[in-house]
């Protein structure tokens, strides 16, 4: 798992209190994964599910910076969990929903009888997360992104992809061999292969992105 540290806060009455996370890239990679975000999501209005939300961080400038969208965060780990559900009382907005403890291999399920509606998902995020998990974790989310987009909805994908079989930068290539030596099953991952199960998920490659650090966000658009 990246380095992440914990946020002492003694407005929730204590250091053990505060089970929010802090990520170092998030500082990093918030702004121009939000300048994008303002341009691929302008006028949207409905429900967005991000899978991986990780600290939560990520969904609380979401939330703040587009106010008529509702976000759900979710997240496979149960601490990740805990700590998206601190910052979300942290933040006090009202369009960020409970964090789900979610699976995104498996099929989507929201406990509970508050539901995002999953046949009409205006979008789903994901930063971060294909890369550092197992090749069905982002068939998964393809697979979700086919069955609970609306027509024309967006999955966002934010993070390092080689192009063309090949790495794009020397950095990306030893970040791959990390990853892989930390678990095999983990790997930047080949935008055509993406491509490829996107399509075979009814969805189809919009836009790529150019990001700082040898990053992309990839824009995939429900037929
Ligand atoms: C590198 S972190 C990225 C977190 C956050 N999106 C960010 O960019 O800071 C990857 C996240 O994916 C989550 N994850 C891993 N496997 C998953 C799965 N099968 N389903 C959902 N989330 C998963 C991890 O728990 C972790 O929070």
């Amino acid at each position: 798992m990246p380095k992440w540290t914990r946020v002492f806060d003694q407005r929730f009455g204590g250091d053990d209190a505060d089970a929010r996370l802090d990520a170092a890239a998030f500082h990093r990679n918030v702004e121009p994964i939000l300048a994008v975000l303002e341009t691929e999501l302008a006028g949207v209005e409905g429900d967005i599910v991000e899978i991986g939300s990780g600290t939560g961080q990520h969904v609380v400038a979401f939330a703040e910076t587009f106010p008529r969208i509702t976000w759900w965060p979710t997240d496979y780990e149960a601490d990740h969990v805990t700590s998206i559900e601190a910052w979300r009382r942290h933040a006090g907005l009202g369009n960020i929903m409970p964090a789900v403890q979610l699976d995104a291999a498996g099929p989507w399920r929201f406990p509970g009888s508050v539901q995002p509606p999953l046949s009409n998902l205006a979008a789903i995020v994901s930063l971060n997360v294909i890369h550092i998990s197992p090749w069905p974790v982002g068939e998964g989310i393809l697979r979700g992104a086919g069955a609970h987009l609306r027509t024309g909805g967006k999955l966002v994908f934010y993070g390092p992809f080689k192009r063309d079989g090949a790495h794009t930068a020397e950095s990306n290539a030893r970040f791959d061999q990390s990853l892989r030596g930390r678990d095999p099953s983990w790997g930047v991952r080949d935008m055509a292969d993406v491509e490829r199960a996107a399509v075979a998920n009814g969805l189809h490659l919009e836009r790529i992105h150019q990001m700082p650090a040898n990053n992309f966000i990839l824009i995939f658009v429900k037929d």
